[in-house]
């Protein structure tokens, strides 16, 4: 089980190293393990099939050769697609992967933030609850959306299940969120231009997690972790794990 007890903050790559290699692809979760990082953040939806997808988009057409809704799709359709070749001709034979895959080439330590986007109400929460309970994996994930009506339904139905509020407001009163939205929240994900020190002090104190995305310039990253931020998403792993490894030395 992995957990916050090692140095923060934690190194999250967002959509893998998503920055230096194909969003959400195998190629940019084992770039981010090379970089040192140490969760992905990933997004997923449900396939024609019912099966847990990795991809951003609710279509398939802007990352890969393919078109049509994801949610339309098979998952046998889907594989047939390249999600590669558009990021660079190297990548060129990357396929979306499924969450199973993702989590089968994960070592048990690393974290996965798992973000979801679609298949909400469709029987997603269930799904996702099943495949981590049969692979064992409950407690090194943890779940977070913009929907929050799905956090609650987690909560519900695996209550050990680690769930953050994903949102992009410019709320003070961080603390109080997880109340207001009646979610059992282990963490907070808010969109880092909107973030203050006092805020993440206040959540921090109170046990929540705070974890802004999407962090990619060295500047802002040197911000938050002086903010006391309990982890960074950001497209350049590599560069963040450099960067704290400059101020511990
Ligand atoms: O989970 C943080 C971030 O990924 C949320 O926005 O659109 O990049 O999924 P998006
Ligand atoms: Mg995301």
């Amino acid at each position: 089980m992995c957990s916050l007890s090692k140095d923060l903050p934690l190194v999250i790559a967002h959509r893998g190293a998503a920055g230096e290699a194909p969003e959400n692809t195998l190629a940019a979760f084992q770039l981010a393990l090379e970089q040192g990082c140490d969760a992905f953040e990933l997004d997923v939806h449900l396939s024609k099939d019912g099966q847990i997808v990795v991809i951003h988009d609710y279509s398939v057409d802007r990352t890969t050769t393919g078109q049509g809704a994801v949610s339309e799709l098979t998952v046998e359709e889907m594989k047939q697609y390249d999600a590669g070749a558009w990021f660079h001709p190297s990548y060129a034979g990357e396929r979306i992967p499924t969450l199973e895959e993702v989590i089968a080439m994960t070592p048990e330590h690393i974290h996965i933030n798992v973000e979801i986007k679609g298949g909400i109400g469709q029987g997603i929460e269930e799904k996702l609850v099943e495949l981590l309970r049969r692979l064992n994996r409950t407690a090194s994930i943890f779940v977070s959306s913009f929907h929050w009506n799905c956090l609650r339904t987690l909560n519900q139905i695996e209550p050990s299940l680690r769930v953050g509020l994903l949102y992009d407001l410019s709320l003070k009163d961080y603390a109080l969120l997880p109340k207001a939205a009646g979610v059992n929240a282990y963490s907070l994900h808010p969109h880092f231009g909107k973030l203050e020190a006092e805020a993440v002090k206040a959540a921090v104190a109170q046990g929540v997690a705070v974890f802004p995305w999407t962090i990619n310039g060295e500047a802002d990253m040197a911000r938050m972790i002086d903010m006391g931020v309990s982890g960074i998403i950001t497209d350049y792993p590599g560069k963040l794990r450099q960067l704290l490894e400059q101020q511990s030395a």
